[in-house]
């Protein structure tokens, strides 16, 4: 006689469940911020591609929110692209607006709750002009946007994301050099990272003085940098070095208030004590961190662990690697600061599908079980729905549950997609689904039930 099956893994009620994109990525023609301008340099983007229409969301978004809709999803995390908003400065665009309201409305139509970001990677070319965020000037200017964000959307938005991964944005675009500007300047990155904390600080009581009610946060990158060589010194001096100044910096000004080395002398800035209602995480991989001289690696050498299972490749190699384990831990330091978690990223490229059902289940178990042993998370925002346009990775990289044709805009379903779907409508995950989508996961996720064989779909 066959096993009765195990009771679902169940999430709490109300837990939330969606996808997460970003502006630049799924609207197309975002002709006037600093990322459209970096795409048409030869070489700037992995085989020459371009943003070009995306998804196309900014005339058709509907058509993934009906997807979104169809698939149970009760919650999308999305973000405004500043320069529609404000186009020249100063000059706000109401039909941008209007066009934002509709989407805003058009979600919770469909029962789905925004969670909207405000600043996610890219700008106006105005302000790039104007020294862009290493110029403090911005953090005003910034602010000016949000005002004008949340007293016109204010009323169909009611959970805010300031900054989305400040210290990728650095990284990228001052120490690496790799993303728009183009510096290796560390000091310069220094700058624009204490701006980015002091902004994120005056956009937090912008947001609270405007629209009272609605919870703010930020969205943390989060690779839990572990050392190469967990005997050797200098591998877990640079692993967290790197801890420091990737998550603690940021988390901690945010929590007390202080501008900690290097980014100030422990300056108290009022605006930014307590200004986080909830703590985002964007978790992708971990990595393994072997001391380095150099300045520009910060000091330590990332790498993923030699035996672990991959993602797809990008451009310049390994892109992740599996290890849930890694988002368990996180969530569990954070749970630290008593502040609800959002799980606003997660995701990896797999363009055949064959490992994302796989990885979904095992990070979505991880979660579950950091909220049986008390953590406040809230919600998971999966990256993402459908195949976007990713950055200098172009359209090489695809983490989409649906398959894009961004030259057709033809949508085709991965098999994830039933997958969330089905995890999504039922807020659990059942025994079915994993024997149906990653039966090897079978003992790790119900470890006391006899295997089953029946049911077990050759991948
Ligand atoms: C994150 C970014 C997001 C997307 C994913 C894959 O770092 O926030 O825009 O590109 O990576």
């Amino acid at each position: 006689m066959p096993a009765a099956p195990m009771p679902a893994l169940q999430f709490p009620a109300g837990f939330l469940r969606g996808p997460a994109t970003s502006a630049h990525q799924v609207e197309g023609n975002n002709t006037r911020n600093q990322w459209w301008r970096f795409e048409q340099q030869p070489g700037a983007i992995w085989h020459g591609d371009r943003s070009g229409l995306a998804c196309d969301w900014w005339n058709h978004a509907e058509v993934d929110f009906d997807l979104m809709e169809r698939m149970g999803h009760s919650a999308h995390r999305m973000s405004l692209e500043w320069s529609r908003i404000e186009p020249e400065p100063g000059r706000f665009d109401s039909a941008a607006i209007e066009r934002y309201r509709a989407l805003l409305d058009g979600l919770r139509r469909r029962n789905i709750r925004p969670m909207v970001t405000l600043h996610h990677f890219t700008n106006p070319l105005w302000l790039e002009q104007a020294g862009g965020w290493e110029n403090p000037a911005a953090i005003v200017r910034f602010q000016q946007y949000v005002r004008y964000a949340v007293r016109t959307l204010g009323d169909l938005c009611n959970q805010w994301v300031t900054l989305n991964e400040p210290l990728v944005y650095v990284v990228q675009g001052w120490v690496r050099g790799i993303w728009p500007p183009q510096k290796t300047h560390l000091l310069a990155a220094l700058r624009v990272f204490r701006h980015l904390l002091q902004a994120h600080g005056v956009a937090y009581q912008t947001l609270h003085a405007n629209s009272p009610g609605a919870p703010v946060g930020y969205a943390l990158p989060v690779r839990v940098f572990q050392p190469s060589n967990p005997k050797r010194w200098l591998d877990r001096k640079a692993a967290n070095l790197k801890r420091y100044l990737v998550e603690h910096l940021w988390v901690t000004g945010a929590a007390d208030g202080k501008l900690r080395f290097p980014l100030g002398l422990d300056e108290y800035q009022h605006s930014l004590a307590d200004s986080a209602d909830f703590i985002g995480i964007n978790f992708y991989t971990r990595d393994l961190v072997r001391f380095h001289p150099d300045p520009r690696q910060l000091f330590g050498e990332e790498h993923f662990s030699p035996d672990g299972e991959y993602s797809d490749r990008g451009r310049r190699g390994v892109y992740s690697e599996y290890a849930p384990q890694a988002l368990h831990q996180i969530v569990r330091e954070v749970n630290a600061f008593h502040k609800p978690i959002y799980i606003t990223e997660n995701g990896l490229p797999d363009h055949d599908d064959d490992q994302r059902p796989r990885w979904l289940l095992g990070h979505l178990h991880a979660l579950h079980q950091a909220i049986q042993q008390g953590c406040d998370v809230r919600g998971y925002y999966h990256w993402t729905l459908t195949d976007n346009f990713e950055w200098s990775e172009g359209w090489g990289l695809r983490f989409g549950r649906v398959e894009l044709d961004p030259a057709t805009q033809l949508r085709r379903p991965r098999p994830s997609a039933a997958l969330y779907s089905a995890i999504a409508r039922t807020n659990a995950i059942s025994e079915t689904l994993v024997q149906t989508y990653a039966p090897e996961l079978h003992p790790i996720l119900f470890p006391t039930a006899a295997p089953q064989q029946q049911n077990v779909r050759k991948r």
